[in-house]
């Protein structure tokens, strides 16, 4: 294990990442359920996903109080395969008989974009008081998190949508910058050669990438960075 330490930004490079993003993740909301009593956490799709069986199988208890969304979801029908949130609960990622307190989904069958965009964010405003507390974000080799991609402007809002793009499906909906910027802590799980680029920029603070000073950043990796 290595780490190397930043500004607010903390670089774990590890054998075994999927258990260390695991934990940070348990203990930022351990840590929030204690101060705050509340745990609000936005997970993503892609290789993240396989972290948020950890979370919850590592605290069953807290697990029933948390109120879970997404980072994004791609707009595709929730029995895709393509769908993260379909993906997650369709490999047992996440269990309807161990639900969490609140599953706030950004995207449901039959709406649009915008539509359901506007309705997350409702819910966000209503049921997350337009906060979160923890975020688990996965990472393009682009250097995009979420469905915020450097090539574009950042939606405005607390949910944005996107219908262009630049990773396919191209209609998404996204918790946008000015939200992620709300949480306590931000874990991102990026592994493999493909990801070194974007993790050197982002150790750099490239402020071309959506993740370049989001709160309490810590990146975990198997990708040893030089220093
Ligand atoms: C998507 C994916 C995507 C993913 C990153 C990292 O909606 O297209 O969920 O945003 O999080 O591309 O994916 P991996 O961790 O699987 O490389």
């Amino acid at each position: 294990m290595s780490t190397m330490q930043g500004d607010d930004v903390t670089l774990v490079v590890v054998d075994d990442p999927v258990g260390e993003a695991a934990a940070a993740c348990r203990q930022a909301l351990r840590e929030a359920d204690g101060e705050l009593g509340r745990a609000r956490f936005a997970v993503s799709g892609g290789s993240a996903s396989e972290v948020v069986r950890h979370v919850r199988e590592g605290i069953p208890e807290l697990w029933s109080r948390v109120a879970l969304t997404w980072a994004d979801e791609r707009c595709v029908p929730f029995a895709s395969a393509d769908s993260n949130r379909g993906h997650a609960h369709a490999t047992g990622q996440l269990r309807t008989d161990h639900p969490p307190a609140i599953e706030l989904p950004l995207f449901l069958d039959g709406e649009t974009p915008e539509e359901a965009a506007e309705r997350a964010e409702e819910g966000f405003v209503r049921d997350f008081g337009r906060a979160v507390d923890v975020v688990l974000l996965g990472m393009g080799a682009d250097g995009h998190v979420a469905s915020l991609f450097p090539s574009r402007g950042d939606p405005k809002g607390l949910v944005g949508y996107l219908e262009d793009s630049p990773k396919p499906p191209a209609a998404r909906v996204t918790l946008t910058r000015d939200t992620l910027l709300t949480a306590r802590t931000t874990v991102l799980f990026a592994c493999g050669e493909a990801k070194r680029e974007a993790l050197t920029r982002l150790i750099a603070g490239d402020p071309l990438l959506p993740a370049t000073g989001l709160p309490g950043l810590l990146i975990v990796t198997d990708v040893e960075l030089r220093s």
